[in-house]
Formats: structure tokens, C-alpha cells, sequence
């Protein structure tokens, strides 16, 4: 076996080291396996079961995890700096990575008045906090307890660090953002699959499931491949289904007030551990690492409590820009772009018999029958979009196609490109 040349030790501490450094060197990479615990027991002269509790140990950590009878396996960004993956050829339009349109994001420079601030000066910005909670409580998001983190993952990670153990149950969506994905695996929790539609969660599904879960990550908008969102129908049903349930219920706005759509949300006041995050990420800027976070109040000093041991505050230069921004409401102008941008492509889709997802959100989620050949087809015909496989749990095939830069009129001709390769598809799988 090729990789066993690069693992080594003697000790299960040592040789869970030597598959980190192959990992971060790049020399086994994400889906790769690992050599059999035997064989790797007689590579190394050591017994089995150090090697058995090396690879517990990295299982432990995020970095491999058991794949039934395929053996043991490099996950999909495992938590080591790896090399990036491969970019996407010069010259070809890039629609594969879910980022806002530059020029539709706020000018920071213009903003810019840094100030010194010293240590023991308050923790967060009073105008920020009030500005959020005037958000959150135009959405019906209780704004008792308001907390800044840097971004809406890393606020999903001190939610779900302060109540959850390694073993834990999550609820996810499915298909769900590969950053969500990759966190829940990464804490050592365990993502269970919760199917989608247009409207969000399906009820059906998620009753299934919620017995064995300790808590459930939603993005209410904006759902990140597939563009759902809540309708005000669907919000009822869950919160109805949620109701008699002790579970942590953390929602996702990562794309706050750019997805197009309003906020539904899943929380009230009579829930005991929740948490809305809600990131500027897609609006302002993702540079700038700032996220609103509402809570129950002890959510919130857990997460509060253990953020100023470590990072101690988000820095108040992000605090008071996003201040300054706010100010002038510019990310409306851009939430009216994205979504003529996003129709337009789903319209022009649809006249060419295409079915596809996209009720909110800077994505377009489009099943295929065959993903990567989709892909590799697009690019030839100079489109970058991202096939759905690192979306998916149990969900079909699709490509997501991001349009927060796509233009109406480039809408048109990806659409007939699109048809091009997807109808011959179709007659050949018999859809
Ligand atoms: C659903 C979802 N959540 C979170 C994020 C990341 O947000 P942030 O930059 O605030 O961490 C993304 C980024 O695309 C996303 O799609």
C-alpha cells in the first residue's frame, strides 16, 4: 500500500501524528484510505490495537472517519491546513463559489475610522447591539441576550462546543453547506440527514429524526445549495413539531438581509437553549468576520464566558464599521440585484424545461442525473459551477450554480449551454 511509506511511530500518539503530517503535506488527501490496521500493525512491528487507537484517535479528532467496509478514510476538510483544491482554469466564469459580487459590497474604505481602545473598555459596541436587536426583534427573534462573534460558523461552533459531547446527534439539512458539514464532523458530532424543499425542512423528516438529536442547525433562508426558505406555513409546522422537544435549535443567517426573502424563525422565547446567528458575511463583506449572535441567556454567557478567555472580543475597528454601514442601509440595493439575478436564470431555465431550486439566496440548485459530467461539460463550454456531491448526504445528485455575478443576459446563455448537455443526459438515463 502506497501511503504506508509515509506513516510512522511506535506509539498510537505518534503514529495519529505521522497521518496529521501526510494529511498537511498533502501526500494523502481528503477520501484517501488508510492502510488496515493489520497491515499497518505489521508495517510498523507494533500490535494492532496501537494502531486501532491511532486511528480512534484521529476518528476523534475529525480527521478520519470509519467508512464501513471501504475501511478508514481521510475526511473531507479534515481540521489540518491542507493544500487548497484545484482552481478553476483561467478564462473560465467562475460560478462556483458562493461568493457575494464585489462591487455590490459597501466601500469600507470610506468608513474607515480606526480607534485605540484598551483592555477592561466594554466588550461590544452598545450602538451594535442596539442596531441588532432592533433587527432581530423586527423578525420576531427575542434580542434579550446579543452576543458578536466572528461569522456565522464560528458561531455555530461555540454554540454547539457549549452544549454538545463528541458522540452527539445534529440534525442537518440535506443537502447542507459542506462549512456546516465539515464543522458538525470536525466537533466530533454526528450529522444526521434531514431532507429539504423549497419551504425548508420537511416535517415528515425531521420528526424521524429529532428522538435521537441534540440539536438541529437550520438555515431558515437563503439555505446554502438549495435556496430555501421558510414560508410562513412550513415555520409553523416546525416550530409546532419542535414544540414538546428539548433540543439546542441553532439557525444559520449567513446571508442576513441580501437573501431576498424574509426571516422565519424557529425560535421563541419559551425554548430553553437556542441561538440566531446572524453573519454579514454576504452583505458587507466576508473579510469581515462579524456575526450578531441572539440567545437564551445561558447560551449566552457560556458563549460569552468562553469567548473572552480566549479571543477575547471581536475587534471594535469590525464592530464600528459595521455600525457605519448600517447606518446607510446599503445592502438593500444589492438583496433587489441578487434576486433579479437569481430569477433570471431560474426563468430562463425554466423555459428550456430545466427544473430548478433557488427561492432565495445567491445560489442556483439544479439536479442532474450525472454531476461530475455536468461539471466537466460546463467547464468546456467556459462555466465554472460546483457539483453537489460535497453538499449531499442522502440527497440526489445536482450542481449548484452561484449568481450573485451572473447577469441577466449571461443567464441566457448559460441556460442554453446548460440544456445542451443536460437533455442529451436525460434521453440517456431515460428521465
Ligand atoms: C449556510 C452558510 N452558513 C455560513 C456560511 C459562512 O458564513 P460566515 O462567513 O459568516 O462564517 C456560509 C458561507 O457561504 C453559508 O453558506
Amino acid at each position: 500500500m502506497l501511503e504506508q511509506k509515509y506513516l510512522s511511530g511506535s506509539s498510537a500518539v505518534n503514529i495519529a501524528g505521522s497521518v496529521e503530517s501526510a494529511v498537511a503535506g498533502g501526500k494523502l488527501a481528503a477520501g484517501d484510505a488508510l492502510p488496515p490496521v493489520r497491515s499497518l500493525a505489521a508495517h510498523l512491528r507494533v500490535s494492532p490495537a496501537t494502531v486501532a487507537a491511532a486511528y480512534r484517535l484521529l476518528q476523534d479528532r475529525g480527521v478520519v472517519m470509519a467508512d464501513g467496509r471501504r475501511g478508514t478514510r481521510v475526511r473531507p476538510a479534515p481540521p489540518i491546513a491542507a493544500p487548497a483544491e484545484t482552481a478553476i482554469p483561467e478564462g473560465v466564469r467562475d460560478l462556483s463559489d458562493g461568493n457575494p459580487d464585489l462591487a455590490l459590497l459597501p466601500d469600507l474604505a470610506k468608513r474607515l475610522r480606526p480607534a485605540q481602545r484598551v483592555y477592561g473598555d466594554e466588550l461590544n459596541d452598545p450602538e451594535l447591539l442596539a442596531l441588532a436587536r432592533e433587527h432581530f426583534r423586527e423578525d420576531g427573534v427575542p434580542a434579550d441576550h446579543v452576543a458578536v462573534v466572528s461569522g456565522a460558523l464560528d458561531g455555530i461552533e461555540r454554540v454547539l462546543r457549549e452544549h454538545l459531547r463528541a458522540g452527539d446527534r445534529v440534525a442537518i439539512e440535506d443537502p447542507c453547506f459542506t462549512g456546516a458539514l465539515d464543522l458538525v464532523t470536525a466537533l466530533s458530532l454526528v450529522p444526521v440527514p434531514v431532507a429539504v424543499d423549497d419551504e425548508g425542512l420537511i416535517p415528515s423528516e425531521l420528526r424521524r429524526v429529532l428522538p435521537s438529536c441534540k440539536a438541529l442547525v437550520v438555515t431558515p433562508r437563503a439555505q446554502n445549495p438549495t435556496g430555501a426558505a421558510h414560508s410562513p406555513r412550513r415555520a409553523r409546522e416546525l416550530r409546532a413539531l419542535l414544540a414538546s422537544r428539548d433540543i439546542l435549535i441553532v439557525e444559520d443567517d449567513h446571508a442576513g438581509p441580501v437573501a431576498g426573502i424574509e426571516y422565519r424563525t424557529l425560535v421563541d422565547r419559551s425554548r430553553e437553549k437556542w441561538a440566531v446567528i446572524r453573519s454579514v458575511s454576504k452583505s458587507l463583506g466576508p473579510d469581515l468576520r462579524v456575526a450578531l449572535l441572539a440567545s437564551d441567556a445561558r447560551t449566552h454567557a457560556r458563549v460569552e464566558g468562553r469567548q473572552t478567555l480566549g479571543m477575547r472580543w471581536v475587534s471594535h475597528i469590525l464592530q464600528r464599521l459595521v455600525v457605519a454601514i448600517w447606518r446607510d442601509r446599503a445592502p438593500l440595493r444589492a438583496s433587489r440585484v441578487y434576486t433579479e439575478r437569481r430569477e433570471a436564470l431560474l426563468r430562463e431555465l425554466r423555459a428550456r424545461g430545466i427544473a430548478a431550486h433557488g427561492v432565495s439566496g445567491l445560489n442556483v440548485w439544479i439536479p442532474v442525473a450525472e454531476e461530475s459530467a455536468t461539471v466537466q461539460a460546463m467547464l468546456q463550454k467556459g462555466w465554472g459551477v460546483k457539483a453537489g456531491e460535497r453538499y449531499r448526504l442522502a440527497s440526489p445528485p445536482a450542481v449548484r450554480v452561484t449568481i450573485s455575478m451572473l447577469t441577466p443576459r449571461e443567464a441566457v446563455r448559460l441556460a442554453e449551454d446548460l440544456a445542451g448537455i443536460l437533455l442529451p443526459q436525460r434521453r440517456r438515463s431515460g428521465v
